[in-house]
């Protein structure tokens, strides 16, 4: 098969087209014949070594993909047949251990991500466990279904598992455009959420009001925590939903309300932050992580996307061959959405 693959860590250019063998799949899985895979930031670190992502090579990237099931293993053919189109939540447990059956999956230590520990989607053909194959409706296309397993996993995870998101709150949502902030923006919306987004572009600011968003603002102005806070007539946002990491610390915090909680998943910007202890505790607020992403969460999330309530946002399409020119794209950060690879 065709795949593209890394040999070293590196720059865009250490991304290689070309042969590969085909993937052998054992009894409990499918081999899946990939339609659409999706960029994540994680496949920028993983392919760089940025953030301290030190992953073993030659390594095929990509964490979200979509296709055909191409053939199933003995053991799953209950689950999925030949043809079926499906997705593929890259997030594979052991199932055995104590944390995947107290139902903290996200806690395995046997843990494995297809494309940072194991394969992944940049390919004419990828393997996953069965249970970690979903059928998508028929009139999701690929490039949507492909856009929707990490972003929706995390942003999911971030408001309903760890903020506990309750209908008709405030919810400051960073970076829009991230895959993170666009699936965020959806979920706030379904719980009737007022919702606050903030973007590095203005045109970015548009799409995210256009997505559900009820104020959008620059966070290149200094002065954008001001602007919220004058928005909720200084009460400050219940919930914040950050990705960007320490660029956004400050304002993030002085934004919060008395009981609000910040959920990080993310420091694209940066990790070192100072916190005033003093303010966290008198107002009873929560500082609050993602880190492992549950299995359990994604049969919900893909009930609403059947019923058409969340959607894969995608910025655009490049061919498989084009993934050095995808990487740079998601690099520039001239991006609304999700780039995904054609395959
Ligand atoms: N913990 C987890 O399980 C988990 C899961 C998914 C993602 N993440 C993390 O969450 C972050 C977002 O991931 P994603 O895939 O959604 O990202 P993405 O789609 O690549 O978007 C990232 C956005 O961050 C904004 N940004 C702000 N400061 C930036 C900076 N200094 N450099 C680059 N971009 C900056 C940019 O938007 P503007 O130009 O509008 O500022 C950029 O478009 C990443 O750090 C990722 O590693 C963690
Ligand atoms: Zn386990």
């Amino acid at each position: 098969m065709k795949a593209v693959y890394i040999l070293e860590q590196g720059g865009p250019e250490v991304l290689l087209y070309g042969d590969w063998p085909d993937p052998v799949i054992g009894p409990d899985e499918v081999l899946v014949r990939v339609r659409a895979a999706a960029l994540n930031r994680l496949d920028l670190y993983s392919r760089s070594g940025e953030k301290g992502v030190r992953i073993a090579t030659p390594r095929i990237l990509g964490l979200d993909f979509a296709g055909e099931v191409a053939e199933v293993g003995a053991a799953a053919q209950n689950r999925l047949q030949p043809g079926d189109r499906v997705l593929v939540d890259p997030n594979v447990s052991c199932g055995r251990c104590d944390a995947c059956l107290l139902g903290h999956d996200e806690d395995c230590p046997d843990r494995v991500s297809l494309g940072i520990t194991a394969d992944g989607g940049y390919a004419e053909l990828a393997k996953a466990p069965a249970r970690n194959a979903h059928k998508i409706p028929e009139a999701l296309s690929f490039e949507e279904a492909a856009a929707l397993p990490i972003a929706f996993k995390t942003a999911w995870r971030m408001m309903v598992g760890r903020a506990r998101v309750q209908p008709g709150e405030t919810v400051l949502v960073h970076a829009a455009g991230s895959g993170v902030g666009s699936a965020a923006i959806q979920i706030a919306r379904l719980f009737g959420c007022r919702i606050f987004a903030t973007a590095g572009a203005d045109w970015k600011l548009e799409r995210a009001r256009e997505l559900g968003a009820d104020e959008a603002v620059n966070y290149t102005e200094e002065t954008w925590p001001d602007l919220v806070r004058a928005l909720t007539e200084d009460r400050g946002v219940d919930i914040v939903i950050d990705s960007v990491g320490a660029s956004l610390w400050e304002g993030s915090f002085s934004c919060l309300a008395r009981g609000g909680r910040l959920v990080t998943c993310g420091v694209t910007s940066g990790h070192r932050v100072s916190l005033h202890l003093g303010r966290l505790f008198t107002e009873g607020q929560s500082i609050l992580g993602v880190g492992g992403l549950p299995n359990s969460d994604f049969p919900t999330i893909m009930k609403l996307v059947q019923r058409g309530l969340f959607k894969g946002i995608v910025h655009a399409v490049l061919p498989l061959e084009q993934a050095q020119e995808a990487h740079r794209l998601l690099e520039s950060r001239n991006v609304f959405g999700k780039i995904i690879l054609k395959v």
